[in-house]
């Protein structure tokens, strides 16, 4: 049985013995090598394949521990604002728990994936017209009024629970990495790598990477205008990258095609910016933060249609030849 994340780093984390845990069986995630990508960039690249978490993204990581303390405190609803993987996340993790879930996400403004992840764990989902920032402001303002938990990163919880991937690459590299890297949307996992690192008393470049458009970004997941945790960024030993959507587009189609892992855009940021400038030499582990069958449009976008053909050998072996 895998083992939960909380009982797993249960002595780095703020639960206790009646700590009800909610668990989908989350973390561990694989920690694979890039071989064709550590050759072009000239470095030793390792990618946390965070997909692989039960709901498709790393926030499970967080929403365990934040929706078991939720229920310690005998919370019956979970809000959230959301680009959408805190949603689905969210939405899976109070489904498991029993509780409700409700979801502030930007109109028009979420891959088709993670809004059919969270409608099919029953959350209550609503389109707030406006950004992803004016719906975090309203998720907070409802949040104070002492009804529902809220669930984003600014819960202290998340943070806890998200620090963990950075246990994990230690543990099984057995050292640590010359330099992290993740994207940067609200700034949630960066302030949780970092404060990982202090928590082993270890030093690393931590490389934050956003959208060089934050507003307009083809990268749906960081499309976010204020990033909550800004100031602590900023407080922080960690650089900040910006790349281009097509510094993205193109970093996420490599990583498909030279290393067979299909992400979302927004995942690519780091890998985007790693081929702007490539530490070489240096042992680095990017982040891989969402899975790409959660934004199937952003793929229809960029890939060509396939082409039909009649079931006859002949025609298909042409069809083939000419691709
Ligand atoms: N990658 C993915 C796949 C994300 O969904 C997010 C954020 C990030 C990176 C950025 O992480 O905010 O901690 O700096 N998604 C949030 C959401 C905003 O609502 O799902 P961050």
């Amino acid at each position: 049985m895998t083992v939960p994340l909380i009982e797993r780093f249960r002595d780095r984390l703020p639960v206790g013995a009646e700590t009800p845990i909610v668990s989908l069986g989350e973390g561990s995630t694989p920690l694979l090598p890039a071989p064709r990508l550590s050759e072009r960039l000239g470095v030793e690249l390792w990618l946390k394949w965070e997909p692989a978490n039960p709901s498709g993204s790393y926030k499970d990581r967080g929403m365990t521990v934040a929706v078991s303390k939720a229920l310690e405190r005998g919370a019956s609803a979970v809000i959230c604002a959301s680009t959408g993987n805190t949603a689905a996340s969210a939405a899976a993790y109070a489904a498991r728990a029993g509780i409700r879930a409700l979801v502030l996400q930007p109109e028009g403004a979420v891959a088709s994936g993670k809004l059919a992840q969270s409608l099919m764990h029953g959350a209550r989902v609503l389109e707030v017209r406006g950004s992803f920032d004016d719906a975090l402001a309203a998720a907070r303002a409802l949040a104070e009024r002492g009804t529902h938990a809220l669930v984003n990163s600014l819960n202290p919880h998340r943070l806890e629970g998200q620090k963990t991937a950075v246990f994990e690459i230690v543990d099984e590299l057995g050292a640590v990495p010359d330099v992290f890297v993740v994207p940067y949307g609200g700034g949630g996992n960066t302030v949780s790598y970092a404060k990982g690192l202090s928590e082993l008393a270890e030093r690393a470049r931590l490389v934050s990477v956003q959208a060089a458009d934050r507003r307009r970004t083809v990268a749906s997941a960081i499309r976010i205008a204020e990033p909550a945790h800004r100031e602590v960024v900023a407080s922080l030993d960690v650089e900040i990258s910006t790349v281009t959507d097509a510094q993205i587009l193109e970093a996420w189609a490599q990583l498909a095609k030279l290393e067979g892992l299909f992400c979302e855009p927004s995942s690519a940021a780091g890998l985007a910016a790693l081929t702007l400038d490539p530490p070489r030499g240096a042992r680095v582990v990017a982040t891989i933060t969402g899975h790409g069958l959660k934004d199937p449009d952003a793929a229809a976008r960029v890939a060509p249609e396939p082409l039909v053909v009649d079931p006859d050998p002949d025609a298909i072996a042409a069809a083939a030849a000419g691709a």
